[in-house]
């Protein structure tokens, strides 16, 4: 049976999925965007069949309506959702990184004929824009749905046919749980290490050499501070509810740690500095990733039989020692799906070289 789907925002995210949905069979993809650049291109590329005159338009056209939109936006257009006068069956989903707002928007949706399923793809890229998409950036990774209060099994599996294509792998989660494990996981360490780029950037104004020693542990748990700006003052606002509470445990635990210091606690402060190293060494190898403790590289491969091979093959053949070796199924703010890790920088710089001279996309964010 065809299929008319309605993309309103055609960048990473939304340019990304609209690559993989264009390629299916009886399916009609009419795309939107602010940017006039951004449709002319998904046109011509074919990643879009129809560009739409406007939102009411396509909205009356399409049997799928896929926000992926800035988190803000795609709540306005749920919001205007409401003020059209649909009369067929209106599956909507989105892409927020944030899922409570935009459920709530979606629970007041009145008409009879839309159902909504929130959905998260959890990957991304450091770049941002209809340029950076690309159809495998989802493969392996974890695609979360969020069924609003009416969604039925049916309107689940329409989806997961829909994004097949991707290779994600779907995980399904209520608001609550996705918002406050992406927070603990992601939100809120993105803070922090932004808040900890800040205090070097204060003290580089005083000690111009420091931008030379920030090395190694400075580089590793401040990489994420480097993804799209507009992007994560968005998730902070729509999870404030959130970070507001784990930012006053953190001011908290601080103030502790303060006063440790100040008052030469060395016992305590040695167990406080035990009891964190022996949760961070309990946490399962896969999970070992969130704070990459060697000098990694991130390289962008397909799926494919004997591609990770192809790469272990090149680098064996220079000598290179790989440490560690993972295929990330969240890389929101990554771009690559395959880390790699060596023991020393200059490993990962020769295999950096090597593997960008053979053609693959890589990155080195440490
Ligand atoms: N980047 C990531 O790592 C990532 C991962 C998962 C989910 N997300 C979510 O995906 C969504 C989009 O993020 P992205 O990374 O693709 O951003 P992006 O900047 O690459 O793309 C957003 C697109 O929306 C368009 N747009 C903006 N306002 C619009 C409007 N009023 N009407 C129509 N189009 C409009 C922009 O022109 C742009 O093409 C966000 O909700 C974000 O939370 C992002």
């Amino acid at each position: 049976m065809s299929k008319t789907i309605f993309i309103v925002g055609l960048g990473l995210i939304g340019g990304s999925l609209a690559m993989n949905v264009a390629s299916e069979s009886g399916v009609k993809v009419i795309g939107m965007d602010a940017d006039h650049a951004t449709l002319s291109l998904a046109k011509n590329q074919g990643v879009v069949h129809e560009i739409a005159e406007d939102f009411t338009s396509g909205v009356n056209q399409a049997d799928v309506l896929i926000l992926a939109t800035p988190i803000s936006i795609t709540i306005e257009y749920l919001r205007l959702l409401n003020e059209l006068n649909i009369e067929k069956p209106l599956l909507v989903t989105d892409v927020s990184s944030v899922k409570h707002q935009v459920l709530q928007a979606a629970q007041k949706l009145t008409n009879p004929f839309i159902s909504f399923v929130g959905g998260h793809p959890m990957a991304g890229s450091h770049k941002q824009g209809y340029t950076a998409a690309k159809s495998h950036l989802f493969e392996n990774a974890i695609f979360v749905l969020t069924p609003a209060k009416g969604a039925d099994e049916s309107d689940a599996r329409t989806l997961k046919n829909l994004f097949s294509t991707t290779g994600a792998r779907f995980l399904t989660l209520s608001t609550k749980e996705h918002d406050e494990m992406t927070a603990v996981i992601s939100h809120f360490p993105h803070l922090i290490a932004s808040s900890l780029v800040h205090q070097a950037r204060e003290w580089q104004k005083t000690h111009p050499s420091l931008e030379h020693l920030a090395a190694g542990g400075f580089r590793d748990i401040t990489r994420i501070a480097s993804s799209n700006p507009e992007l994560w003052q968005d998730i902070f606002f729509q999870n404030k509810q959130l970070l507001i509470p784990m930012l006053d445990d953190w001011i908290g635990e601080m103030e502790r740690m303060k006063q440790l210091l100040y008052h030469e606690e060395a016992q305590l402060t040695h167990q406080y500095l035990v009891e964190a190293k022996k949760f961070r060494d309990g946490l399962p190898i896969r999970e070992k990733g969130a704070i990459p403790s060697f000098y990694d590289i991130y390289v962008d491969i397909h799926d494919q039989p004997g591609a990770i091979q192809n790469v272990i093959q090149l680098l064996a053949e220079q000598g290179i020692s790989i440490k560690n070796i993972r295929i990330l199924e969240i890389r929101e703010g990554i771009t690559g799906a395959l880390r790699i890790s060596f023991q020393t920088g200059e490993e990962q710089q020769s295999s950096y070289q090597l593997l960008l001279g053979n053609g693959y996309e890589v990155t080195i964010q440490a």
